[in-house]
């Protein structure tokens, strides 16, 4: 509900909320380990949890001087492999690592190290991918291979040169989906059980679990089948 003044200007409620000035604004989301190929060919990892999808689509907020964008300008193929909470340690170890030999002044002060093979430092196992050329993350159970259909610029204003832009939104479109059969939904081809599935959360700079389901969904009276998308080639 809101309030208005006597001139019918808009007041602010008194409910006991504080305007505040957070630097990051990350309530929450999931995090992925993102595949993307290096220019010897090799594939670069980096954790990542500014995602979320739409229809087929993903939508992905990168640095803009990482390996991974530098990589996905190259080769626009990607593996999305969505971590779980047993895959955190880890994701953890990828932490402040970056596959870039020149790691930035900002980065070096946060304590980044360069790291050639993030499979290597991470004790991750690599799986060669169907549709893509970026290989897949064992340890995961969702793996989503996806091409890129675009990148923008991210944060810059019209004028602005776009090149300018310390961060990128990457859209892509996934082209094959692989799940461990653990997480299926009973009775179900195509369907994902999200008692089963548990995503690792980033909550501000730190890892969280989710909890049990808290209330019942209207919008799960949607049968899923009705959000599918004519097929079309990638
Ligand atoms: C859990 C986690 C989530 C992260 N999320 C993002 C993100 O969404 N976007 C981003 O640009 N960097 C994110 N980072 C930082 C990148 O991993 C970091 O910039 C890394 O050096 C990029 O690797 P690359 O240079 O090898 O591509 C995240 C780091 C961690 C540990």
């Amino acid at each position: 509900m809101t309030s208005t003044d006597t001139a019918g200007i808009p007041t602010p409620q008194t409910t006991g909320h504080v305007a505040v000035d957070p630097a990051i604004l990350y309530f929450g989301t999931p995090v992925v380990l993102l595949s993307s190929t290096n220019a010897d060919g090799t594939t670069n990892l980096m954790p990542m949890s500014s995602v979320f999808w739409l229809g087929r689509s993903a939508v992905l907020g990168i640095g803009a001087r990482s390996q991974t964008a530098s990589n996905l300008r190259r080769n626009p193929e990607l593996v999305l492999n969505l971590a779980s909470p047993a895959n955190v340690a880890h994701v953890d170890r990828l932490a402040l690592t970056t596959g870039r030999p020149d790691v930035s002044p900002w980065k070096t002060r946060a304590r980044y190290v360069h790291v050639a093979d993030k499979f290597a430092a991470a004790g991750l196992t690599p799986l060669d991918s169907a549709t893509v050329r970026p290989r897949r993350v064992a340890e995961c159970l969702v793996h989503l291979e996806a091409v890129v259909r675009a990148i923008r610029p991210l944060g810059t204003r019209p004028g602005d040169d776009p090149e300018s832009a310390r961060q990128l939104t990457v859209e892509a479109h996934v082209t094959r989906v692989w799940v461990d059969p653990a997480i299926r939904l009973t009775g179900h081809a195509d369907r994902i059980d999200p008692d089963l599935w548990r995503p690792l959360i980033l909550s501000f700079q730190r890892f969280y679990g989710l909890g049990v389901e808290v209330h019942p969904s209207r919008l799960a009276g949607i049968d899923e089948d009705r959000y599918r998308e004519p097929r079309t080639a990638s």
